[in-house]
C-alpha cells in the first residue's frame, strides 16, 4: 500500500457561487459560521466560477460578480491570514480531478440528482454536460483538499452524498483510503432565522423584489424596503398573538435593535397602541446602522484592486500547494505517469 501524508487538523471547505449580493440571511445563516470556523480549522473557502458557467453568464458579468463576492466576503469578516480564500479557476488542478472522477460517475446517478432535474425544468434549452456533471465538479472541489467537513445548507446534502459515493468508489477501485468521507457541518447551535420583509418565510434572493436586505445596500434602499414591509391593520385585543408578518419584523429587530427598543414596541403591541409606521422607521434606522460598516467596507475593498489581487494570489498559492500534491498522489494511484 502506498503511504500518503495527512494533516492533523481537520479541513473545512465550502464553495460560494459568484452570484453577488450577500444578504442578512446569508450572513447569519452561513457566513457567521465560516468566520468562526476559520479560527478552529484548516479552512478553504473558494468562489465557484467554473460552476457558474453552467448557466452561461456573460464574461463581464462573471468577472464583476467574482470581484463583488470576494469584496463582500472579506468585508463580512473572512480573513485571508486565517483561511485560504481563492477563486476556483485559479486552481485548474481541480479540473484534472473532475476528469478522473467523471470516469467513475454514472449517467443514472447524475440524472437522478434533484438539482439536475430542477435545472432541466428551468433551462430546457440548455441542458449541457456541465449541468449533468455539476456534482462531480463539486466532489472534485472537496476531494482535491481531502476535506473532512463541508458547511453547506440542506439543498447541497445530495451533492455531498454523491461526493462520498465518488470518493468511496475511487478508494475501492484503487484499494486505497486516500479520500476521507466529507460530512455536512454546522455548529450545533441553533442558527438565527432571518425572515424576509414580505411577510412570508425566510429572507432570500428569489423571494421577490424588496424581500432581502443586502450588506451592500445604501441607506435609502434599506429605508424604502423596510417601509414597504408587509404589516396588517394592528392588534385589536391586548396581548394578542402576532401574525407571521409582524413576528418577522420583531425578529428582525432582535438582530439590529437594542433590548429597550424591542421592549418598547412589544409593550405598544400588547396594549394595542402600536403604530407600524413608527416601528418600521425605527427598524430601518437600526438596520442602516448595522449595515453601514459592511457597505463602506465593500465599497472601499472594491476600489482597491491591488489588495483584492493580493488576496486572490495568496489564496491561489496556498490552494495550489495542496491541490497539486493531491494530483501528484492521484496520478500515482491511477497509474498516469510519463514514460
Ligand atoms: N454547489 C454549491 C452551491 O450551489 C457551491 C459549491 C460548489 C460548493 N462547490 C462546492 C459548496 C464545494 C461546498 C463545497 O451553493
Amino acid at each position: 500500500m502506498l503511504l500518503f501524508s495527512t494533516s492533523l487538523m481537520e479541513t473545512v471547505l465550502s464553495g460560494i457561487r459568484p452570484t453577488g449580493n450577500l444578504h442578512l440571511g446569508n450572513y447569519f445563516g452561513a457566513l457567521s459560521n465560516f468566520i468562526q470556523m476559520q479560527h478552529e480549522y484548516n479552512c478553504y473557502f473558494f468562489i465557484a466560477d467554473y460552476h457558474s458557467l453552467t448557466t452561461h453568464p456573460t464574461p463581464s458579468n462573471l468577472h464583476g460578480n467574482v470581484r463583488q463576492v470576494l469584496a463582500e466576503y472579506l468585508a463580512a469578516g473572512l480573513d485571508p491570514e486565517k483561511a485560504t480564500i481563492y477563486i476556483q479557476s485559479d486552481v485548474p488542478e481541480v479540473i484534472e480531478l473532475y476528469l478522473y472522477l467523471n470516469m467513475n460517475a454514472y449517467l443514472g446517478e447524475l440524472e437522478r440528482s434533484t438539482s439536475f432535474k430542477d435545472k432541466i425544468r428551468q433551462q430546457p434549452d440548455n441542458v449541457n454536460a456541465g449541468l449533468l456533471t455539476y456534482p462531480t465538479l463539486m466532489a472534485a472541489d472537496i476531494l482535491i483538499h481531502r476535506a473532512n467537513k463541508v458547511p453547506v445548507g440542506k439543498d447541497q446534502e445530495q451533492h455531498l452524498e454523491l461526493t462520498r459515493t465518488f470518493g468511496n468508489r475511487f478508494n475501492r477501485l484503487y484499494q486505497t483510503d486516500y479520500f476521507p468521507e466529507p460530512q455536512a457541518f454546522n455548529y450545533g447551535k441553533q442558527l438565527i432565522k432571518i425572515p424576509g420583509l414580505n411577510g412570508s418565510g425566510k429572507m432570500g434572493k428569489s423571494e421577490g423584489e424588496g424581500n432581502a436586505i443586502y450588506l451592500a445596500d445604501e441607506p435609502e434602499a434599506i429605508r424604502k424596503k423596510v417601509m414597504k414591509a408587509v404589516t396588517d391593520s394592528g392588534p385589536t385585543t391586548p396581548n394578542q398573538e402576532k401574525p407571521a408578518a409582524i413576528q418577522n419584523l420583531f425578529q428582525l429587530m432582535t438582530v439590529v435593535s437594542s433590548a429597550d427598543t424591542i421592549r418598547y414596541f412589544e409593550d405598544k403591541y400588547n396594549t394595542c397602541e402600536i403604530r407600524y409606521g413608527d416601528m418600521k422607521k425605527q427598524l430601518a434606522e437600526d438596520m442602516i446602522r448595522f449595515i453601514a460598516p459592511f457597505n463602506e467596507k465593500i465599497k472601499s475593498l472594491k476600489s482597491d484592486s491591488a489588495y483584492l489581487s493580493k488576496v486572490a494570489n495568496r489564496g491561489k498559492e496556498k490552494a495550489k500547494e495542496s491541490a497539486s500534491k493531491t494530483i501528484k498522489d492521484i496520478r500515482e494511484i491511477i497509474g498516469i505517469r510519463s514514460i
